[in-house]
């Protein structure tokens, strides 16, 4: 037993993303080979409200879990404990602070600390309890890959995979049909998974929250090529981008306690490609296919040594702290500095000027 921890607990908070198993898997067997016990708090934090769905994790619960994608957990992007959307009698709502009780029942089951897998909001909750006296060890994970902190996620390597794919596949069919494709796939705030796969994928336009497009460059784009004789396009849009003095495009009202809705940003673009060039242009969205699934080797690994990485730390007595990866290193860095702030594409790294390079448009008209 090391420095008197007899009890940990583990949960995942968010939205899913492959690798989570793996990560949970190298929490258990890390922490069981120490001879602590694990408990499995269910959905977030939800399982700290309602203690009757808190489970002991053991070898069994882990086995084979590796390669699957989803979490054995449960996860969810509603629960704050800090602001829970509560319906009083008469149908209206109030935002309630239940965060006392999770610590007063984290507490009473003597759990030593709390290994916690999210992103920034579920990191950021994470910290809040840390600062109310819950020792938290957190675990970064996002397929939008915009976490500080960190050099990557899991589960952006298999969803850049998927985009990858899917691209690929459009290809076909587009030039089969002289079409131009509009594909969107996940990033916030963050235009990783659009850049990486449109690069990968060779796509002629790659459209990033990083940098607002002007629909006209990315239509003098379609047509250049129709010039050349290639009568079809891809375009691959983050859900994030927005057009010059434009803004995100929304799905219905803010909830409390979570992220608006991101979507539609394909159809609005893959629409005035349409109206502008005169080409048959059609939108596709990827979605959740996006988080679900294997994780790709590389996830599974980086996810199994986060796991193992985080009861070390809990282990050294080092807690209010994020593992992350700093090659070929896992290390520590504090919660407070990896969340608040996204990790955005730098506009001068490496892959924007190769895919300047290649002749691939941004849609902002600089070196295109
Ligand atoms: O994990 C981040 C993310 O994948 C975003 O890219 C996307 O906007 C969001 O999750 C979607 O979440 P939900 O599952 O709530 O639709």
């Amino acid at each position: 037993m090391t420095r008197g921890i007899r009890r940990i607990a583990i949960n995942t908070g968010g939205g899913d993303a492959p690798g989570l198993n793996a990560v949970i898997r190298g929490v258990v067997l890390s922490a069981l080979r120490r001879g602590w016990q694990v408990l499995g708090i269910h959905r977030g934090y939800e399982g700290l409200l309602d203690t009757s769905k808190i489970i002991p994790l053991t070898r069994e619960s882990v086995r084979g879990i590796t390669h699957l994608g989803g979490t054995i957990l449960g996860t969810t992007n509603k629960g704050n404990p800090f602001e829970l959307p509560y319906r009083n009698a008469d149908g209206s709502m109030v935002v309630v602070d239940r965060s006392d009780e999770v610590v007063s029942n984290f507490h009473k089951l003597n759990i030593d600390a709390l290994i916690a897998i999210g992103g920034d909001g579920s990191l950021s909750i994470a910290h809040r309890f840390h600062q109310k006296g819950m020792p938290v060890v957190g675990v970064p994970k996002t397929i939008d890959n915009d976490l500080a902190g960190t050099v990557i996620t899991f589960g952006f390597d298999t969803a850049v995979g998927i985009a990858t794919d899917a691209l690929d596949r459009l290809h076909s069919t587009a030039e089969a049909h002289d079409r131009v494709f509009v594909v969107e796939v996940m990033g916030r705030y963050a235009g990783w998974i659009a850049l990486n796969a449109g690069v990968s994928a060779s796509t002629d336009v790659i459209l990033i929250p990083e940098i607002p497009f002007d629909l006209e460059v990315v239509c003098d784009k379609v047509m250049e090529r129709e010039g050349e004789g290639r009568r079809f396009s891809i375009v691959v849009v983050a859900e994030g981008a927005r057009p010059a003095g434009g803004e995100m495009m929304t799905r219905g009202p803010k909830e409390a306690g979570r992220e608006v809705r991101l979507g539609g940003i394909a159809e609005w673009v893959a629409q005035q490609i349409e109206e502008r060039t005169g080409k048959e242009t059609r939108a596709v969205v990827l979605g959740h296919l996006q988080r679900g699934g294997r994780p790709t080797t590389f996830d599974r690994l980086l996810a199994l040594r986060f796991g193992a990485a985080a009861v070390r730390l809990v282990a050294a007595g080092q807690t209010g702290v994020m593992v992350a990866l700093d090659p070929p290193e896992v290390r520590a860095v504090p919660l407070s500095e990896a969340i608040g702030r996204s990790r955005t594409v730098p506009l001068d790294c490496d892959t924007i000027h190769t895919a300047r390079e290649l002749g691939i448009s941004f849609g902002d008209g600089s070196a295109d």
